[in-house]
């Protein structure tokens, strides 16, 4: 029988799947000597150029959308055929924006049911995305995730262990690491250019009510156009409520706080850029400053994570802030320090600074060296010269480089783009994979449950494990 693309579809999923044993993958894992838990399957075979994957969005509210039109965006070869959204509202808009013939549902099982259906993404609030994530990969469909994988630690590992038994491809949606500005600040650490990490610091402040998530309620909230009962899922049950649904990121039950809405990019963009794996231990202090309508996460935060030293980089430490009130100037920047220089990210490039110590000390100035007597200065200043020539007393002048990304840079077509190229080949090769991207959610948890258990909590990044103490 002559195979369709369907079958064909399905066979490359089972050798992927009988392939998926031992390896490692990633330039930064195999330079640190990791072996992964799982082989990244490359270069199968190819779908034919000329069949469309075929896509349907999980989760159709703000992201949703923008996620959607990414996909599109990113190859003309991706057709969104179905949406499953919990707000009727949402439903009736995607048949406005995307057309009138798509597919819509408030049972995401009816999209994992249909055959037609080669990748799903998975675009809900943090609670349902290791639910869905593994029921669409046992259903044989190709998983974009979006950030965090998963709502806590103790369900990563079976996301990942899914994934890997599935074969599938699949992307967690941390586009940032698709843009040229994390590509060259990882060039250049490779390089040694700015020496040995030994401090990594990143802020993201806001002031207004929709940065702090109090995203507008549509009037005809209710239970009949909100199906309550399927948004709450594992959650405790509780009555109806409006702000719950659309502004769920405020409860613990449904979201992650701003350590899994924000710090994820930041962690994930320095594990990309400097090849980590994880810190071992995690530290949180914080408060609910000014959103105090109801919330129960905090709108300040501030984390310390030690991550220890490997084959490929020192130990540094990272401090991460968020503060959603903050009233004074907001300046919210990435700064990765070394011991010969820094990257900082603004906006949608970086600079490089280069700044090297010269070998000899120096003398003088504020110093302990007028203090001496003078007998003693004359013999100081002799041992000096002589220990310290004057090629040694030179600093390389301190260098600054400019990195813009491309006016016309998409980073989030660009992440969808990694993923459909991947599904193509079928391989689960992507950018941003389970197990990097439960390394980058984990230690976010941590930063939460640091928080709300007044307590260091301990890492293995290597085992992904939560430890009791080191
Ligand atoms: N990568 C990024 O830059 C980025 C940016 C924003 C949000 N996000 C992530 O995207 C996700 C969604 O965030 P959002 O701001 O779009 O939230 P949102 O509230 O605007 O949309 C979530 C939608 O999911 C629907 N939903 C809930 N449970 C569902 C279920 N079981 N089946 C089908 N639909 C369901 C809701 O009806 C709602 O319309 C979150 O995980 C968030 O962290 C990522």
């Amino acid at each position: 029988m002559k195979p369709t693309r369907r079958t064909f579809l399905k066979n490359i999923s089972a050798a992927s799947a009988a392939l998926a044993t031992a390896g490692v993958a990633g330039t930064g894992l195999a330079k640190a000597g990791v072996a992964r838990p799982f082989s990244i399957i490359r270069d199968l075979k190819k779908v034919s150029p000329n069949d469309k994957i075929r896509i349907a969005t999980i989760g159709m509210g703000i992201q949703g959308n923008f996620d959607t039109q990414a996909a599109l965006r990113s190859s003309p070869d991706t057709e969104l055929v179905a949406v499953a959204d919990l707000y009727d509202g949402r439903l009736q808009r995607v048949k406005e924006t995307f057309g009138k013939d798509i597919f819509t549902t408030r049972d995401y099982r009816e999209i994992l049911a249909r055959k037609d259906i080669d990748a799903v993404l998975i675009v809900t609030p943090d609670h349902w995305h290791d639910h869905i994530t593994k029921e669409a990969l046992k259903a044989g469909k190709n998983v974009y995730c979006e950030k965090p994988m998963v709502h806590h630690i103790d369900e990563g590992l079976s996301v990942i262990d899914a994934w890997k038994k599935s074969g599938k491809t699949m992307q967690v949606g941390s586009q940032r690491i698709s843009g040229a500005a994390h590509r060259e600040a990882k060039r250049m650490i490779d390089a040694g250019d700015i020496g040995a990490i030994n401090y990594i610091e990143s802020n993201n402040d806001r002031f207004g009510a929709i940065g702090a998530w109090n995203y507008s309620i549509p009037p005809d909230a209710s239970p009949a156009t909100c199906d309550w009962e399927r948004f709450l899922g594992d959650a405790p049950k509780v009555p109806f409520d409006a702000k719950r649904f659309f502004r769920w990121r405020n409860y613990r039950d449904y979201g992650t706080g701003v350590a899994g809405d924000l710090f994820v990019h930041l962690i994930t963009g320095v594990h990309f850029v400097t090849s980590s794996l994880g810190p071992e231990r995690i530290f949180s202090s914080g408060e609910l400053s000014y959103w105090k309508d109801g919330r129960d996460v905090p709108d300040v935060l501030v984390s310390i994570l030690e991550y220890p030293k490997t084959s490929i980089h020192e130990k540094f430490q990272m401090v991460l802030r968020v503060n959603f009130a903050n009233a004074g100037s907001i300046k919210n920047n990435t700064r990765i320090i070394g011991t010969e220089g820094q990257i900082e990210f603004d906006g949608s490039g970086i600079v490089l600074t280069k700044k090297k110590l010269p070998v000899a000390p120096g003398y003088g100035n504020y110093d302990s060296f007028f203090t001496f007597p003078e007998a003693t200065q004359k013999e100081f200043v002799k041992q000096y010269d002589a220990q310290y020539p004057p090629d040694t007393r030179k600093a390389d002048p301190v260098k600054e480089i400019k990195f813009s990304a491309p006016d016309k840079e998409d980073e989030h077509a660009n992440h969808f783009a990694n993923f459909f190229e991947n599904v193509r080949k079928g391989s689960q090769g992507t950018i941003e994979d389970p197990v990097f991207a439960f390394r980058a959610a984990a230690p976010v948890l941590a930063c939460n449950e640091s928080y709300f258990d007044q307590k260091t909590v301990y890492w293995d990044p290597v085992a992904m494990k939560q430890l009791k103490k080191k």
